[in-house]
């Protein structure tokens, strides 16, 4: 089976999870039916030091998980912040407002990394539609700390 590359990144962590004190995956959706991992969650929280927590936008009848924005997740989580960092990826103002969130709950601007491949077209440093102040997003990132790119221009 081909998986997509976000969940061969948690198969990837899961060979590696005797090294690793605890993941933990906060996840949201617009609908229940817009997970693209509803298979795969039960699974990592069948794994002792992994957690997977979700939420909707819009719940259905039969849905018993959180509701609202992805943020709210982080809420419910307890993290060794000292010893953690955060990897965010999604859409620009989740992103923001995740990495906002994250700063409030006392987590060092080094050790949020976000994925900012947005605006990415070519891939290969050609076309420049990826720049983000002095760098180029394909070449450069595209994952950077926020403490390297918070004086960029137009991060989000
Ligand atoms: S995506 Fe074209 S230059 Fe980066």
């Amino acid at each position: 089976m081909d998986l997509l590359p976000s969940v061969r990144c948690f198969t990837r962590l899961i060979e590696y999870k005797d090294k690793i004190k605890k993941v933990i995956l906060a996840y949201g959706s617009k609908s229940p039916q817009d997970c693209i991992y509803k298979p795969f969650f039960s699974y990592l929280n069948s794994i002792d030091n992994f957690e997977a927590h979700r939420t909707v936008d819009e719940a259905t009848d039969d849905w018993d998980e959180s509701v609202g924005v992805a943020t709210v997740l982080l809420d419910k989580i307890k993290v060794d912040i000292p010893n953690a960092v955060a990897v965010i990826c999604g859409p620009p103002v989740m992103m923001k407002y995740g990495t906002f969130k994250l700063l409030d709950m006392g987590f060092p601007e080094k050790d949020i990394y976000l994925s900012m491949e947005k605006n990415m077209s070519c891939g290969l440093g050609k076309c420049g539609h990826c720049m983000m102040g002095e760098y180029f997003v394909c070449k450069d990132g595209p994952v950077f700390t926020y403490d390297g790119i918070k004086d960029q221009p137009d991060i989000w």
